[in-house]
């Protein structure tokens, strides 16, 4: 590719392409996220395909809204909520609490029993502590009339692999804080306790290793250390786990040159890995395979609209356009050092000779949203600029900061877009101060 070579439009939804932005930011404001509805449908749905029916559930953590978790519920999908304000939500939404699975390392009673009290269809056990909690509530409840079913458990395993992505989000090492750890038979021995604990029923293992993950072979090596598990749980507490939750993780394609990953590949690479391990573990069939994906299914289909507001050359730096938003719409770059690329809706076909950065409107040197960005020559103050690939961890992980009010959400369907989230007003900014 040339040093000036325009942008790669391939980045974006095509539907996102042909609408007419000026016309939504005109409606809507900026900064706005953009989300094409027929592309979230198509991505839930590529993934129930390959992975079946049952079998995939979203984490709700990379965007939610009452319209996202509608949208996945009605393409089949179960719900991954990490708290219990993602549950709330997500009961809000109406999806039923059998389709939802409770995640967390420090779930509260409360959330356990709101959990309980929905219905929940798995609780991904993550701590000794927890069980306590667990096995208190369920106590609780057995002398009353309408105890129902056994309570469905996975129980959350780091394998002790490493995921190739950023330290922040690796989850699979025994350094992490997440689940049991494999060493000293701390896991097996949770796999047990869950077996002989009256009211709960052992649904299987859950492991996830990290996420933007582009490397599957991470995953392989898990599940064999995670069969080898089930062997140990089989021979000692003679239990069999009917289900392997593999997480989520799949990486998302954020700049021109990064991989666009298959859902047919992970599917084929994740279920043969557990065929052969399961069989070379010398256990029965193999477990039904689910996974949570988030990033994979929402990043791709949402961009980011900013209206230009200062253009500045400074020499021997480079062009700084600065927008609307910044780090609290998107803090990845600030967190994990997260590249984005940026076009000019108006100008995308345009060489780009200019060099530079898209930068915030906050208080700080490191609110940058594209740190290696180029422009074409002609960059004004009013020009929208966009940033693809921001559909997860974006307005999920949007702050207040410098009291910036969140923006508005869009999706688009056959052309039209539709408000999902309106945009905070400044009235939103004090609505909890008690003065
Ligand atoms: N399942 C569990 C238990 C998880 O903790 C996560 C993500 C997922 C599934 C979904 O992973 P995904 O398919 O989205 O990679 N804020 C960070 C990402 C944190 C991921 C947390 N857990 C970022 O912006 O990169």
């Amino acid at each position: 590719m040339s040093d000036d070579a325009p942008f790669d439009a391939s980045l974006v939804p095509p539907a996102l392409l042909t609408i007419d932005l000026e016309a939504i930011a005109a409606e809507f404001g900026t900064p706005l996220f953009v989300y094409d509805e027929g592309e979230l449908r198509r991505r839930a749905r590529e993934y129930v395909e390959k992975f079946g029916v049952g079998c995939v559930t979203y984490a709700s953590k990379a965007f939610l809204c009452i319209a996202i978790a509608r949208l996945v519920h009605e393409e089949g999908l179960h719900l991954d909520c990490a708290t219990g304000g993602e549950l709330s939500v997500a009961l809000r939404a109406g999806v039923p609490g059998d389709r939802i699975v409770l995640h967390g390392n420090n779930k509260s009673s409360e959330e356990l029993a709101a959990a309980i009290e929905s219905g929940i269809g798995r609780i991904a056990l993550d701590s000794a502590d927890e069980l306590d909690r667990l096995d208190a509530l369920m106590g609780d409840r057995a002398g009353r009339a309408d105890r129902t079913e056994p309570l469905d458990v996975l129980v959350r395993v780091t394998p002790g692999v490493e995921a190739h992505t950023h330290e922040y989000i690796e989850t699979g090492t025994e350094a992490s804080k997440f689940g049991f750890t494999m060493t000293d038979g701390i896991a097996l021995a949770a796999l047990g306790r869950v077996h002989a604990t009256p009211g709960l029923r052992l649904a299987g293992l859950h492991c996830h290793i990290g996420s933007q993950i582009y490397r599957l072979d991470a995953y392989a090596r898990a599940i064999e250390r995670l069969a080898s598990l089930a062997a140990d749980a089989k021979a000692v507490h003679g239990c069999t786990l009917d289900e392997l939750n593999l997480g989520g993780g799949l990486g998302a394609r954020y700049l021109s040159d990064d991989p666009e990953l298959s859902v047919a590949d992970y599917a084929s690479t994740l279920n043969g890995a557990v065929e052969r391990s399961w069989r070379s573990a010398g256990l029965g069939p193999s477990p039904r395979v689910v996974v949570e994906p988030g990033r994979s299914i929402v990043a791709p289909c949402a961009i980011t609209v900013y209206r230009i507001g200062t253009v500045k050359e400074i020499p021997g730096v480079g062009t700084y356009a600065a927008v609307d938003g910044g780090m609290s719409d998107n803090p990845r770059p600030v967190l994990y050092g997260a590249g984005y690329e940026a076009y000019l809706p108006a100008r995308i076909g345009d060489p780009r000779p200019r060099r530079g950065a898209v930068v915030g409107k906050h208080c700080e040197q490191g609110d940058v949203i594209v740190s290696d960005a180029r422009f074409p020559a002609v960059v004004e103050v009013g020009d929208l600029l966009a940033t693809p690939t921001t559909g997860a961890y974006g307005y999920s992980m949007a702050s207040n900061y410098n009291k910036v009010p969140r923006p508005a959400v869009v999706f688009v369907r056959d052309g039209s877009p539709r408000l999902v989230v309106r945009r905070e007003t400044t009235d939103d900014l004090v609505r909890l101060d008690v003065e």
